[in-house]
């Protein structure tokens, strides 16, 4: 039998039409396609047709029932948000050291004392695959409930084989059993473990030889991704991560220049990563660079917001020419968020960004950044029906008023997930 859903009498409806083959760059970042008024009629969780109300209901009305007809009068219909860089698949949380960077010790200090990603680790391997999963899927409900219905999800707190597997297999068995789209990452490059601080090469070897052919074999993962930074990754050895990933059939992803400048931006050019995601201390020849190779630049603010640190000149970055996504780096040290909605209102605030770019930048242009446009990210004939209905009178609403979540309604290929702003 044939699902049907017409929404009808949207204040404004944001389409974000004309993007699926490239992303939105420059100018084309402010074109949101909004129709005034707007509907959408979709089959089986397929849309087969956007536009002003009076059209859509006047030629679908007649043959659906009223069940299958939603209202949504004085509210705002926009793509579901898709968050194209997260640390979903993780155990426990690291308020003790929130607690201690309020007190002056920084993010990296942290770390190399032994905290960090290294905590992260130690409680995600002791986990089982049941209490990762249980604790993702809470995460994964709270992501929905702020309007997120794509995202990417990176493994790297394992750190050896069976542990980085171990959190891509439930990211794989959230992909299954929840209606959310994920988007898998190996990131077996995120730190380098603790028991192999006196030999980081050896452990650089163990992931280009035992762990990305593996990951690759099992099918586990579409993109690989390396924190390249002073103390972590250098960029030879992100590189060469990177290029193996590669021969195995993993894009390249990169955490470039979130603490210093340290070439991340350039290496993304120059192994022809999708993104280089947080790039907070991009060089200006790197960011010349990506605008030339074409890299999407995935900018995280609700990072430099949470470790008090200067944003990405995201402003700078769009008249560059690089196309911009935004993200909420969910992730318990550096960006505790499931906002993206907030993450928003930071990059208007904070990286000079305007309310056209970042509903952009967390649609279509994430949607670019985990290869999903041709499905995703925009609403037109033949994409997935999904959709998240802000109870707001127009988009401008959503990045002024911050800190609150404004979701009503959320529909994954055509069926409503939240209603009234709760999971149904
Ligand atoms: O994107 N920088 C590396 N990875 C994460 C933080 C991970 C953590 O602190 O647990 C990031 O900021
Ligand atoms: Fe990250």
């Amino acid at each position: 039998m044939t699902k049907r859903l017409l929404i009808k009498n949207a204040a404004q409806l944001i389409t974000m039409e004309g993007y699926s083959n490239n992303p939105a760059r420059k100018e084309e970042m402010s074109q949101i396609g909004m129709i005034e008024d707007g509907a959408v009629y979709m089959e089986n969780g397929i849309i087969i047709e956007v536009g002003p109300s009076a059209d859509i209901v006047n030629k679908y009305q007649d043959s659906i029932h009223a069940s299958e007809i939603i209202d949504a009068t004085g509210k705002v219909i926009t793509p579901g948000l898709i968050d194209p860089h997260t640390h979903l698949v993780h155990a426990g949380t690291r308020e003790n050291e929130y607690a201690m960077r309020l007190q002056g010790k920084t993010y990296m200090e942290i770390m190399e004392a032994g905290g960090g990603i290294h905590a992260t680790t130690r409680a995600t391997q002791e986990a089982s695959h049941e209490e990762l999963f249980d604790q993702s899927k809470k995460r994964l409900n709270k992501l929905l409930l702020h309007g997120v219905t794509t995202l990417e999800a990176k493994s790297g707190y394992g750190l050896t084989l069976d542990h980085e597997i171990k959190q891509l297999e439930v990211a794989k068995q959230l992909n299954e059993s929840h209606p959310i789209d994920i988007v898998s990452t190996f990131m077996g490059a995120h730190a380098i473990p603790l028991s192999e601080k006196s030999d980081p090469e050896k452990f650089v070897s163990k992931v280009i030889t035992e762990m990305i052919p593996e990951v690759a074999k099992r099918k586990l993962a579409t993109f690989n991704d390396v924190f390249c930074e002073r103390g972590v990754f250098t960029p030879d050895q992100s590189k060469r991560i990177l290029e193996a990933g590669k021969t195995h059939g993993l894009i390249p992803k990169i955490h470039a220049d979130e603490i210093e400048p340290y070439g991340g931006a350039e290496l993304a050019a120059s192994v022809g990563a999708i993104s280089a995601d947080h790039l907070l201390r991009a060089s200006d020849q790197g960011i010349k660079d990506m605008t030339d190779a074409g890299v999407i630049g995935v900018l995280l603010p609700g990072t430099a917001f949470f470790l008090m640190a200067d944003f990405a000149e995201g402003r700078k970055m769009i008249d560059s020419g690089i196309a911009i996504a935004l993200s909420t780096d969910a992730n318990p040290g550096s960006s505790p968020t499931l906002s993206l909605p907030f993450i928003m209102n930071l990059g208007c605030l904070k990286m000079g960004m305007t309310p056209e770019e970042v509903l952009t930048a967390t649609t279509i242009n994430a949607a670019h950044a985990i290869g999903c446009a041709d499905v995703a990210g925009s609403l037109e004939a033949g994409k997935k029906a999904d959709f998240t209905i802000f109870d707001v009178p127009n988009y401008l609403t959503l990045s002024y008023q911050y800190g609150m979540n404004h979701v009503d309604t959320v529909i994954k290929g055509g069926v409503p997930l939240v209603v009234g702003g709760h999971l149904k």
